[in-house]
């Protein structure tokens, strides 16, 4: 399958001319121009335009396609996940992005060293020089705010050692992408790059009793060995100077959102860091409270994480385990990415046949692989990383994107 401009290109020129107030009369009109003869092409006469640069925008050539994104990854586990980690790898590999490897305090160095060993050995990726394992573990504690501080240290690690990225992904040893890269390159490639994905909400409902009034210490903090965090018998109450927003731990975000997270030239999202310390789950909302309580960023959000997940009912701490029967769903979702699975889980396998097409201990083919389909491999030859070849599940993601981007589930849900 070619890269081909997409129906999602016009929802995108929509998203663009809602955003822009500030523009003068006159640019809002060339503005209008050019998006009315985007969506009718006919409508514009050959000859007014032949001459200048907006034809080569109009044609359906591949110079009229836009410009591919990169994506930084933050792949976390525990002791017993190398396997899982090298797997989840294979799968959502692609030259074009950067990985960082952490392996929690808990799991063994041993087990540091061997991932670390697999990154600088493997041929491909000592090639592409895009793969980083942590060395130095952090000690994270499940619920505890040691989990916020280990994403906000990868994501610092990415923005200092990677040249350039757009958007940041979180997964953990126990998500499974469900379609190749190429067809998530491909779609965001159309995506303005301002766009936050996070699922999120200000009504916290059963969590402002549980969550937000409860005071914890996390010993992560300052102990070596993991423990459960601590609970204070005062209880506070609901912050006054920002509004709390919570939702899904999974999150793809912006560079520019994320350098604003991590540099602080502003003091909200230190602010809110010092907040969150005290507070039961943190990466439910540190993300979420921030980038709705600026209003350099509230604009930016759709509120999905761009995972398919299934929750028991009621839903239990974790969510439940997808196996064969989720199939089927799960691929329709158009969401890239899936949690959680069981190591090793059969479906696993019917992922990788199906839908990745990824065998083995091997890389998901992309564009950029160049051996023949015959190959075992075909990734061991390889092309540019800038060749991208979509497949049919590109049309699932752009689908979902369709709707997000809808107005009536875009604006209208925005930090509400
Ligand atoms: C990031 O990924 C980990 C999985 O290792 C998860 O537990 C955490 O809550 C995620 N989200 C954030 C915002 O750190
Ligand atoms: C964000 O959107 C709201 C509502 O559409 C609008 O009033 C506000 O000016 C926008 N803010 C920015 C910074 O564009
Ligand atoms: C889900 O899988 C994990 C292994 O990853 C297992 O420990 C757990 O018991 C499973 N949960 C259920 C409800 O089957």
């Amino acid at each position: 399958m070619k890269r081909t401009p997409q129906s999602i290109r016009f929802l995108i020129n929509r998203y663009c001319s809602s955003s822009i107030v500030t523009l003068s009369i006159f640019s809002i009109l060339v503005l209008l121009t050019i998006i009315i003869s985007l969506r009718h092409p006919s409508v514009v006469s050959q000859s007014s335009l032949s001459s200048t640069k907006a034809s080569t925008f109009l044609s359906d050539n591949e110079e009229s396609l836009p410009e591919l994104p990169r994506l930084a990854y933050l792949i976390s586990g525990t002791k017993g996940d190398v396997g899982s980690l090298k797997r989840l790898l294979l799968a959502v590999y692609h030259p074009r992005n950067y990985y960082v490897l952490h392996l929690d305090n808990d799991a063994l160095d041993s087990e540091r060293l061997e991932l670390a060993k697999y990154a600088k050995s493997e041929k491909v990726l000592r090639e592409f020089r895009n793969v980083m394992v942590i060395g130095k573990a952090n000690l994270v504690t499940e619920k505890g705010p040691t989990m916020i501080a280990s994403t906000l240290h990868g994501i610092a690690i990415l923005l200092k050692q990677a040249k350039w990225w757009d958007w940041f992904i979180n997964l953990s040893a126990s998500d499974y992408p469900l379609m190749p890269q190429d067809d998530i390159l491909h779609i965001f490639s159309y995506l303005p790059r301002d766009l936050n994905f996070l699922e999120h909400t200000s009504n916290i409902g059963w969590k402002e009793f549980q969550r937000a009034k409860p005071i914890i210490i996390d010993p992560g903090l300052y102990h070596s060995k993991k423990s459960g965090v601590f609970w204070a018998k005062e209880k506070r109450s609901a912050p006054a100077s920002f509004k709390l927003f919570t939702g899904s731990s999974w999150v793809v975000l912006t560079r520019p959102f994320l350098e604003f997270c991590i540099w602080g030239w502003d003091n909200l999202p230190r602010t809110l860091l010092m907040y969150y310390t005290n507070f039961v789950s943190s990466t439910e909302g540190y993300f979420h409270s921030v980038v709705c309580n600026h209003k350099d960023y509230q604009n930016t959000t759709v509120n999905h994480d761009l995972h398919y997940i299934r929750w028991d009912n009621p839903p239990k701490q974790h969510p439940m385990n997808l196996t064969i029967d989720h199939f089927n769903d799960m691929v329709h979702s158009g969401a890239p990415f899936a949690r959680k699975f069981a190591k090793d889980d059969p479906v696993l396998d019917k992922i990788d046949k199906e839908v990745l097409r990824r065998s083995g201990n091997h890389f998901t083919p992309g564009g950029w692989c160049r051996g023949s389909h015959l190959d075992k491999d075909p990734c061991k030859v390889y092309g540019s990383p800038d060749a991208v070849v979509p497949t049919p599940n590109s049309k699932r993601l752009e689908n979902l994107m369709m709707k997000l981007l809808e107005s009536e589930n875009f604006r209208s849900r925005q930090c509400k």
